[in-house]
Parts: C-alpha cells; structure tokens; sequence
C-alpha cells in the first residue's frame, strides 16, 4: 500500500498515540505499507517520491530536512503553474497579460501584509531570501546593531561587515545558559549604550528552541532601538503579527514557507527604507534619469519598494510566498500547531529514548520549540549519520553547521551536528523512521 497524503485536515485529538505499523520494519528493506498513526497535514509536491537503498530497493523519501528548504505545497505549486500561463513583463507593459501579471505581483505585496498583521505603511520588499532581505536592511541601519551569539550567519555576517568608516557596527551579546538571563544581559547591553536596532532570530535554525518576541521588541524599544526579527524559522510554524509582538521588521524566505521559489520578504517601517540609497541600482527603481547635466546621471530614485527592488522581480516567488500564506492561513495555524506539536513530542520521546543520541539546546530554561531538533550521536561524524540515515532508510536530514558556526562552537560541536525538522507533509511514520535507524546506528541501546 502507498501513501495517502490527500487527507488535507488530521482530527489530532482523536488520535492514539502508539507505535505505528511501519515502525517495526528492519531498517534496509523495502518498505512497502506506509500507513502512518498520524497522516501529513497538507500535500506537498514530492510526497511519494521514491529513493534508493543501499540495500537495493527502493523507499518513499523521508523529507526531514524542512528548516533548510521545506518542499512547495501543492497549491502552492499549481498557483505557480497557473500563473505560468498568464505570465508576462511586470511593471514594464500595457499589455493584458503584464497587467494580470503586475496585479499579481502587487496583490502578492498585500498577501504578505495581512499574513504577518503589517502596519497599513509598512513597506512590504520583495528579496531573494532572508539572507538577501538582512543584507538589505543592514545597508538601510544608519549606527549599531545588538544581535546574539546564537544567529545563523544570514543575521550575523551582514551586519560584521565594515561600515562606511570601516567598522563594524555589530555589538554581538553572548547567550547565558538560560532565555531570561539573556535577555536581561540584552537589556544591559542596550542601557549601557545606545543603539539603532536589535536584530534576532524568532527560533534557532540548530535547536528549534523559541524567542519571546513581544519581550525583545519591548527591550529594544524601551533604549530607543527598532528591533529586526529574524522570522525564516518561525513564520512556517507560528502566527506572527507586526503590529501585536511590535515588530519593526520582519524577514522571511519562500522556500522555507513551502514556496521554494527563490523569493523573500522584508517588511516594515518605510522611513529608513526612504532614507537609504538604493540597494541596488537599475531600472524599476528609478524614477527620473538625466545625463545630460554636470554630474554622469542626474538620478530621482523611487521611494516604496520599488526603491530596492531594481531590474525585474522574482515574479513567481512573490507568487508562491503568497499562495504559500493563503494556503497556510486557510489550514489555520491551531490545526498547525496541534499536528506540529504531535511531531514534536513523537520526536523527543524517540530521540530520547536512545542511548547515545544527544540533544542540543541553548538555553536550559526554554521549552518551547519549532519542529527542529539538533542532535549528536556519539562516537559519529555528522555526515557518516546522515549518509546512514539517507542510505538505510531513504531519510533526508541536514548535517554539519547550519550556517551557524558560532552557536555550533558554544553549544561544544564545532565540527557539526545532524538536524532533522519537519513540517506540513510529514507524517509519524517519517519519524518513526528517523528513531528507527538511529536505533540501528546506534545498537539499539535504550536509554536507561
Ligand atoms: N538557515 C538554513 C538552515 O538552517 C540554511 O538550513
């Protein structure tokens, strides 16, 4: 029997938490019943591709890799197909198909704004991804930036790049062992001098473990800094709202919202948007040119995000980031949370239960967490874990340091760890894989 993953609602509080039929199989064989407790949420492209073993055979792919790259939703993929079709220059054409095309483009614009609860003068900017949306916003941030040892390097490295006078403007705090000792040396940090903005991520891309916040922008608004959430971990996972948590700017990536289409977003105040040069130079973002005049180019550059957003738009990931909210604001993110917190505990409770597998954590005091969990497997290199992993039982997970050196050295695994997450397509079975061959990695020693 194959999968069904076309049940698009899972009933959570009907459901018995037990050992699945498949989690008995010998790791190697080829799994024919798929047949999990706790069926995917929503269908993703891809669900029922299969894999090799190195055993022979072949085996329905295990996607627990989500947090890197999380697979397009189905209807996300069709919107994309459908807009294919109509498809034409954006911005540039009276033509009937480039006015379908730019409407979308623009709607897209106000799909995110409701999706993420935007203030209505928000600028909502179209990026390549999170990493290129905090590049953008370390070059609109005029004077210091306050961030954590714990970020991954898209919310560290821009803003350690030297600024104009040649230094750099980040004021990196170290984690302490628990949330609120860190937020009160946060604080500490912003009282002690000031500083134009907090940058921080909304969960860590190595340990899945939460950020309050509603608690950091009030800290950061308290000594005068605007605060940048880092949300590319959370938005997928979590309902995130602009105006309640008091965010002054939010960025995110398509591709780990199931819209792998090439596409981000920064969102927020518009002052230093306007302010700043444009990020990059070109045609869409200026509004008057001139070369007849003294200076090479007499240039009116665009205020809104038309100022940042320079040659032709990455039409489609607008598109798919915007399909990708309509389709997770039409699950709702209750029944998200209730099937993610299902895969969560099913999770803990398997890697728990094997000797030898260790969890990482930052901080000692936080339990709340997204559906990531970095782990260790003694006397194992990260990618002799993975490769197991792929080669035995057809699962895909990330190993080695998530872009996230810093954190990796802190946390005592400078050389990497393996990370599985997970999201709307995975079912129990997939995690019950994951335990399974960890367990057969490892000699299927049970903790004690
Ligand atoms: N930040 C992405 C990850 O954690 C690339 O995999």
């Amino acid at each position: 029997m194959t999968a069904v993953l076309s049940t698009p609602r899972t009933d959570l509080g009907r459901v018995v938490v037990a050992s699945g039929p498949v989690a008995d199989h010998a790791v190697g064989t080829i799994v024919t019943d798929h047949t999990p407790t706790v069926p995917a949420l929503a269908r993703v492209v891809g669900a029922d591709e299969q894999v090799p073993l190195r055993s022979g055979g072949t085996v329905r792919y295990a996607n627990l890799d989500y947090a890197a790259s999380a697979p397009a939703l189905a209807e996300v993929a069709q919107t994309v197909q459908a807009s294919l079709t109509q498809y034409a220059s954006v911005h540039r054409g009276a033509g009937h198909l480039s006015q379908i095309t730019t409407r979308r483009y623009e709607a897209a614009r106000e799909t995110v704004r409701r999706f993420v609860r935007g203030r209505v003068d928000d600028a909502v900017v179209f990026t390549r991804g999170t990493t290129d949306a905090i590049n953008l916003a370390a070059h609109i941030t005029r004077g210091d930036v306050v961030v954590l040892d714990i970020e991954h390097h898209a919310n560290l490295l821009p803003w350690c790049a030297p600024d104009r006078d040649g230094s750099s403007r980040a004021r990196i705090v170290p984690a302490c062992t628990t949330l609120d000792d860190t937020l009160d040396a946060l604080e500490a940090e912003l009282a002690a001098k000031p500083a134009a903005l907090l940058a921080v991520t909304a969960a860590s891309n190595v340990t899945g473990e939460v950020l309050p916040i509603s608690r950091l922008a009030a800290i950061a608004h308290r000594h005068g800094a605007r605060i940048l959430v880092d949300a590319a971990q959370l938005v997928a996972h979590r309902p995130v709202s602009l105006v309640s948590h008091g965010i002054d700017y939010l960025v995110f990536s398509g591709h780990k919202l199931y819209a792998p289409f090439g596409a981000g977003v920064l969102i927020g105040r518009p002052d230093w948007l306007d302010a700043a040069a444009p990020y990059l130079s070109g045609g869409g973002a200026s509004a008057d040119v001139d070369v007849t005049g003294e200076s090479p180019a007499d240039i009116a550059w665009h205020t809104g995000p038309a100022r940042h957003e320079a040659g032709s738009p990455n039409v489609l990931g607008a598109i798919a980031i915007a399909a990708a909210c309509d389709a997770l604001e039409s699950i709702g993110f209750e029944t998200i949370g209730l099937h993610e917190e299902f895969l969560r505990a099913h999770l803990d409770d398997g890697l728990a239960s094997i000797d030898g597998v260790e969890r990482l954590s930052i901080f000692a005091d936080t339990t709340d967490r997204v559906g990531i969990a970095g782990f260790d497997v003694t006397g194992r290199a990260p990618r002799e874990v993975a490769e197991h992993l792929s080669e035995s039982a057809g699962i895909g997970v990330r190993d080695g340091k998530f872009c996230a050196h810093p954190v990796l050295k802190r946390l005592g695994h400078p050389d990497g760890a393996v990370r599985a997450s997970f999201g709307l397509g995975t079912d129990s079975d997939d995690i019950d894989r994951l335990v399974d061959a960890l367990r057969g990695l490892t000699g299927n020693r049970r903790r004690a």
